[in-house]
């Protein structure tokens, strides 16, 4: 009796449902710092599932020399993925495959033969460096809109050189530029100021899409906890996400 209490208690919520689509995760097995099997990605898919999702777009990292991932190989690699977890009946629908492209110094030469994997067919996911910022980054994303591509920045609120009283995260909204904060990141689990931000973008209405970034199973029991968080619910209440209108 004590122990089904107990457990019951610690059930995840369904609180993300709002939102509908996960439109950035790392479930691919192997293929960057997320998953490292097929079992830890079923896993976690079904994480996602129990709070909420009922969609999920898988975005593996792009970066040059860390992560050579290639479009074709990753596309090979999510069709597989997507064919066991249909054969393990997993419930939450696997949407989609697009990628995180860092800002880097590869990525210009990117740029000259776009080929990206996009989140619902439409937007390019980027993300830029955690440490350090690069010279000519914003020119980057600038250039990338000018070839015609919508370009979400992944985790604004994670970059210890962007802040949201600052001129540069100003002016990345007004060039036209989509804010993806991390759910996680509303409960702390990239650290107080990551918290901070995050709530302080959501006041200003910067924040268009939220995301899990779900690496591994320590993610998913985050997320997991976070479900029970009533702070994060009523977020989810107060504000409009794109999350879905993606598919
Ligand atoms: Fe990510």
């Amino acid at each position: 009796m004590f122990l089904n209490l107990f457990r019951r208690k610690y059930q995840p919520r369904p609180i993300f449902a709002p939102l509908g689509t996960d439109m950035h995760c790392h479930l691919i097995p192997k293929v960057d710092d997320g998953s490292k099997c097929v079992e830890e990605s079923l896993e976690c898919l079904n994480t996602l599932k129990a709070v909420g999702y009922k969609k999920v777009i898988i975005t593996p990292h792009f970066q040059h020399p860390r992560f050579p991932n290639n479009e074709d190989d990753i596309v090979r690699r999510y069709n597989e993925l997507k064919q066991k977890a249909g054969e393990a009946g997993v419930e939450i629908e696997i949407a989609g495959i697009g990628g995180e492209y860092r800002i880097d110094s590869g990525f210009a030469a990117r740029l000259e033969n776009p080929r990206f994997l996009q989140v619902a067919g439409k937007y390019v996911l980027v993300e830029f460096s955690l440490h350090q910022q690069m010279m000519g980054s914003d020119e980057l994303i600038f250039d990338l809109q000018m070839k015609g591509y919508e370009v979400i920045l992944a985790h604004p609120e994670r970059y210890p050189y962007l802040n949201v009283q600052g001129l540069r995260m100003e002016q990345l909204k007004n060039q036209g530029v989509y804010f993806q904060i991390n759910v996680l990141s509303l409960g702390g689990f990239y650290g107080e100021e990551a918290k901070r931000k995050a709530y302080e973008m959501l006041e200003q209405g910067w924040v268009e899409f939220m995301g899990t970034d779900t690496h591994n199973t320590m993610y998913a029991q985050a997320l997991s906890d976070l479900s029970r968080d009533r702070k994060v619910e009523k977020v989810l209440e107060k504000y409009t996400f794109l999350n879905n209108t993606l598919l």
